[in-house]
């Protein structure tokens, strides 16, 4: 194994507490799943965030060379790999954030919720360990199908005697990436100038667009609605499709994960004003999950806002979101009480 694998690995871990302790701001991230395809591209974006002082890579497989090379990088962050469920639990001690995206991708034809079998138990066997190793970490979830897999998490946590709802959130960041881009091409401007809330689930037509609310104020066609609404709907299907095969997002969805996994860091740091959409336990609806803005702070999601006005187009979208919704967040509920 190289340098910083196993045993090398306690000389760097213990130099990044010192650089800590001598007061250089940053927090330790673990990754669960990181010789994947998200993964591999997530564990370069984190190695570059300066927030990240100590950088926890954890797979099945493959993790000695993602790890080697990660770590060659120059920047602060100091990076560890982790081979297989007997190295869970040192991966996982003493993170304050922990990001999952363990677990099969989508393949042309299957929906999100093909992948319950597998990932369902993957998700349910990791939160066992974050349970264990560090229960008060943020949990970022990106596994899917998301809309079943955060109530599992909750439910392993629940069981646990760990469970804070502020600290698990669903990971839906790529939703409202796609729908900026998306809205951004239509209005002709440019997609960093654009703020679409996407609220609901994250699968199918549970990926609400709020249209009425972009920002800028913007005016769409009942033409232009469907479409967009459509298009962000099957965003990840387009990419499938495209990939012919060779699994979903990565390079988009790592990129999205980032920036959520940055917005959580600058929350536990104690900036104000940090808002993202993410999947979590909420009372904005009737059921006991659903994604929406969220103001990030230190103990994770702070405060959930309000839906705020929906027009007549969305009102219709989130009934049928709700009725799917319900179903996937019973499915990963039964799960664990079976
Ligand atoms: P991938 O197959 O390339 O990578 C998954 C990694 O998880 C593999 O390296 C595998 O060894 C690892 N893994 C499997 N079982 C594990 C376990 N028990 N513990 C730790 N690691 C384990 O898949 P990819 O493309 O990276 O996607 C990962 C997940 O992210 C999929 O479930 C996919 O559906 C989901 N996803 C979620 C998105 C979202 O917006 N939330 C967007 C895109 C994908």
């Amino acid at each position: 194994h190289p340098p910083n694998f196993q045993e090398g690995g306690d000389v760097a871990i213990n130099k990044a507490n010192c650089r800590a302790k001598g007061g250089a701001p940053g927090f330790k991230v673990a990754i669960l799943g990181a010789a994947g395809g998200i993964g591999q591209s997530l564990s370069l974006l984190l190695k570059i965030n300066p927030l990240v002082s100590v950088l926890h890579l954890y797979d099945v497989v493959n993790t000695p060379g993602v790890t080697a090379d990660v770590s060659h990088i120059d920047t602060g962050a100091v990076v560890r790999g982790f081979l297989g469920q007997g190295q869970l639990e040192n991966a996982l001690t003493g993170m304050d954030l922990v990001v999952i995206p363990a677990g099969v991708p989508r393949k042309p034809g299957m929906t999100r919720d093909d992948l319950f079998k597998i990932n369902a138990g993957i998700v349910k066997t990791l939160c066992e360990g974050i349970a264990k190793s560090c229960p008060n970490a943020i949990v970022n979830l990106i596994s899917n199908p998301v809309n079943s897999t955060v109530p599992i998490a909750a439910e392993v946590f629940k069981k646990a005697g760990t469970y804070d709802p502020k600290r698990l959130l669903g990971v839906t960041t790529l939703d409202v990436a796609r729908a900026n881009t998306f809205v951004a091409e239509v209005l002709g401007v440019d997609p960093r100038e654009v703020d679409v809330p996407v609220v609901g689930g994250h699968a199918g037509v549970t990926i609400l667009p709020l249209l009425s609310q972009v920002k800028p104020p913007s005016s769409f066609t009942a033409e232009e609605t469907e479409y967009l609404t459509n298009r962000i709907q099957n965003g990840g299907t387009e990419v499938v499709e495209a990939k012919a095969g060779a699994g979903s997002a990565t390079l988009s969805m790592a990129y999205a994960a980032a920036k959520f996994a940055n917005s959580c860091l600058r929350g536990l740091k104690g900036e104000a004003g940090i808002v993202e959409c993410a999947y979590v336990d909420s009372q904005v609806t009737e059921l006991p999950f659903f994604a929406a803005k969220v103001r990030l702070g230190r103990g994770g999601a702070e405060e959930i806002y309000q839906l705020g006005p929906l027009n007549e187009y969305e009102r219709i979208g989130l009934e049928k979101a709700k009725k799917e919704l319900a179903g996937s967040i019973q499915k990963g509920v039964e799960f664990i009480k079976k």
